[in-house]
């Protein structure tokens, strides 16, 4: 069950309407390593981890990247509402514009709409979770780029640099996760979850 808080977890207060940067940040709502499925692939991995810490972790991580969603949202709506077209002309989010206004939906940079390809969900604790390190490395790696696109807006830069940095974390907490998890499981069966071990 969820509770809602009406609140953001990072303030986010943008001044200046930029449909050009608008366009890019779209990737981190339902891009390929965004927190659409950053969140969906927590909360769904989470059903099957057997060990009861790192399925209340799964969950945790997964709750926070709902909210990271409702930021990014934010920050895209911030820097499209009260546009014009003029604004809008000779941008690249003339091209989103067209499909949905100054809606918010969830697609990649490149247009391509969000898809459950991008995430994966096994049942296998180490695959699951080397999945989860890595795709927090991508979500990072994505922060980066948009705070190299991004450039001088503090509006914006303090926002991404936040959720940047939550990454980071995350990575951290995952890296702790897999060494538990491996603790948990035969030492000496270096696949860990070999299907000709399992009973
Ligand atoms: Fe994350």
């Amino acid at each position: 069950m969820f509770v809602y808080e009406k609140k953001l977890q990072y303030p986010v207060r943008i001044q200046n309407p930029d449909p050009k940067l608008a366009s890019v940040i779209i990737s981190q709502y339902g891009g390929p390593d965004g927190e659409l499925g950053a969140s969906l692939r927590y909360l769904s991995q989470r059903f099957a981890m057997p060990y009861p810490e790192l399925k209340a972790l799964l969950t945790d991580i997964g709750t926070e990247e709902l909210g990271h969603l409702e930021m990014v949202g934010a920050v895209v709506h911030q820097l499209t509402r009260n546009l014009k077209v003029s604004d809008i002309e000779g941008t690249p989010f003339a091209a989103y514009f067209v499909d949905h206004t100054a809606g918010v939906y969830p697609q990649f940079a490149s247009g391509y709409p969000w898809s459950a390809s991008t995430m994966q969900s096994t049942g296998d604790v180490i695959a699951d979770l080397t999945e989860d390190l890595a795709a927090e490395q991508k979500a990072r790696l994505t922060y980066d780029n948009i705070l190299r696109l991004a450039k001088d807006d503090p509006d914006v830069t303090d926002v991404i640099r936040f959720l940047r940095e939550r990454e980071i974390v995350h990575f951290q907490r995952f890296g702790e996760a897999i060494e538990l998890a491996k603790q948990r499981m035969d030492q000496k069966n270096i696949y860990f979850t070999n299907p000709a071990f399992d009973k």
